[in-house]
């Protein structure tokens, strides 16, 4: 489903580091293949007083430093940013939004990008109404965090409700726009071969994981006030869940695909103060290292001491009848080990094995699909190891992989923005999240929180380079479950 272009992209926030290291790229890439609508201009406000040649200039430092060098060339740049032009504006002051009328004629088509502090966006839709920057040409795309909870969220819907219809609301979640995010809907539903296997009858648990080595980079004001669930579980893990868990769409296109997925979302079994200490696990990292680097400890990053969680482990439940049964262990961190994204999907044992009156023993199947950094499918099989078998039968796990990156190697791996800019442009919101979701995620988040609160859980730390606290390790155990690492 698209719509006519919009002659303009108004993007806010324009000189933070998302538009340095994301937005600017993505457009540039999407530029310089061919795919920006010839005449769309680029628009950035932000705070900061600069004009059109200074804006371009930092616009043309940021595409040096975060374009791929093969892919980036001076020329191409030079006729991207041609397309840009900048508005000095203080999104709490109504005057300001005059300027940006004076450049941009809504009844031509405008995509708006709030890549702001969540508490500028009801001024800045305040703004952008009484300057005449709404109507029926226009739509809004906003990105996280929305709201620290359901109430704040259902703040913030309600202030965007009042000028952009939920049609035109499209609300980011950068993991949406990743390609083998994606690829786990070609992989359920473009196959015969896992539908049937998809469910409680052959699947004993599925663990996703987002496992991060960094550590605050700066954001300490803001992730400190969120922590590990609010800032990744909330909405990229639990929408990696809902792809995982949701029944088949009747189509591709954003009302089939997001009701499915609210339904899933609505299914989580909510976790309360008594079942909390068994099902979510918080740490926080102390000094240590990665990689064979020394790196302080949180606090220490942080300045002060706290209480914000670094890490979260969580067994969560999805009570309907596919998955009636079915531990689904979500884990993400940072100062991890490792970089890894990923969800593991361990199959059931064969009913009956044949082999064990000859001494051996079949592993159940399992199935891996790694998300970032490597990009790859891989299905473990039984297989039978060469010989005679005169001391018994000898089955081994084989996997079969397809290296998506090896397999697709001329294509380009685009930047998840790329993605859904291009998608917001073109009016596509299957890739957006819509409020009933966001709604539905921040409640199942909230009840979490709050048996946190009523348990007294506190954050358990973890040298820095490690998998978490060993509660993590134990909330699996307790299952006769290892994590997949
Ligand atoms: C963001 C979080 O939404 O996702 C960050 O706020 C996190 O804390 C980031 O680092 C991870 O994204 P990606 O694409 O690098 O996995």
């Amino acid at each position: 489903m698209t719509s006519d272009p919009p002659s303009t992209l108004l993007l806010f926030g324009a000189t933070g580091d998302l538009a340095h290291r994301m937005l600017l790229p993505s457009l540039y890439g999407l530029h310089a293949d061919g795919l920006l609508p010839p005449d769309l201009k680029i628009v950035g406000t932000a705070r900061s007083a600069l004009n059109d040649a200074d804006y371009r200039a930092s616009a043309l430092q940021a595409l040096r430093e975060h374009v791929p060098t093969d892919f980036f060339t001076e020329d191409k740049a030079a006729s991207f940013v041609e397309r840009i032009s900048y508005v000095t504006l203080d999104a709490t002051k109504a005057e300001g939004f005059a300027a940006l009328r004076e450049r941009i004629d809504p009844a031509q088509g405008l995509a708006i990008f709030l890549s702001t502090a969540p508490s500028l966006f009801k001024a800045t839709i305040d703004g952008l109404e009484a300057a005449g920057l709404t109507g029926e040409r226009v739509r809004l795309a906003l990105e996280k965090p929305l709201g620290s909870n359901l109430a704040s969220s259902r703040e913030i819907n309600d202030a965007v409700a009042v000028a952009f219809p939920e049609a035109r609301t499209f609300r980011i979640d950068h993991y949406l726009g990743k390609e083998t995010v994606q690829n786990l809907l070609a992989l359920r539903f473009a196959n015969s071969l896992f539908e049937p296997l998809w469910n409680s009858a052959h699947i004993d648990h599925v663990q996703i994981t987002v496992a991060e080595t960094v550590g605050l980079e700066g954001r300490g004001d803001y992730y400190d006030g969120a922590g590990a669930l609010r800032d990744m579980v909330q909405n990229h893990m639990l929408q990696l869940l809902a792809l995982v868990a949701m029944e088949p769409p009747a189509d591709f296109d954003a009302t089939s695909v997001r009701d499915e997925k609210v339904k899933v979302l609505r299914s989580l079994r909510r976790i309360g103060p008594a079942e909390v200490g068994a099902s979510a696990v918080t740490g926080q990292y102390a000094a240590g290292a990665v990689g064979g680097q020394p790196v302080p400890g949180y606090a220490d990053e942080l300045q002060r001491t706290s209480s914000t969680e670094t890490f979260v482990a969580l067994k969560a439940h999805v009570d309907n009848w596919r998955w009636a049964g079915v531990p689904f262990y979500l884990r993400t961190g940072k100062r991890m080990p490792e970089r890894r994204t990923e969800i593991f999907i361990q199959f059931k044992s064969v009913p009956h094995s044949i082999f064990a009156s000859r001494g051996a023993a079949a592993q159940p199947n399992k199935l891996l699909i790694a998300i970032q950094p490597e990009e790859n499918i891989r299905l473990w099989l039984m297989a039978k190891t060469p010989g005679l078998d005169r001391q018994g039968i000898r089955l081994r796990e084989m996997p079969l992989a397809i290296g998506v990156d090896n397999a697709f190697a001329d294509h380009r791996r685009r930047i998840a923005y790329e993605r859904l800019l291009l998608d917001l442009i073109e009016g596509d919101p299957t890739l957006f999240v819509r409020r009933d979701e966001v709604e539905a995620q921040w409640d199942w988040i909230d009840r979490v929180r709050s048996a946190w609160g009523e348990a007294g859980v506190e954050p358990r730390p973890y040298a820095a380079g490690n998998w978490g606290p060993s509660a993590a390790i134990a909330l699996t155990e307790r299952d006769g479950v290892h994590w997949h690492d």
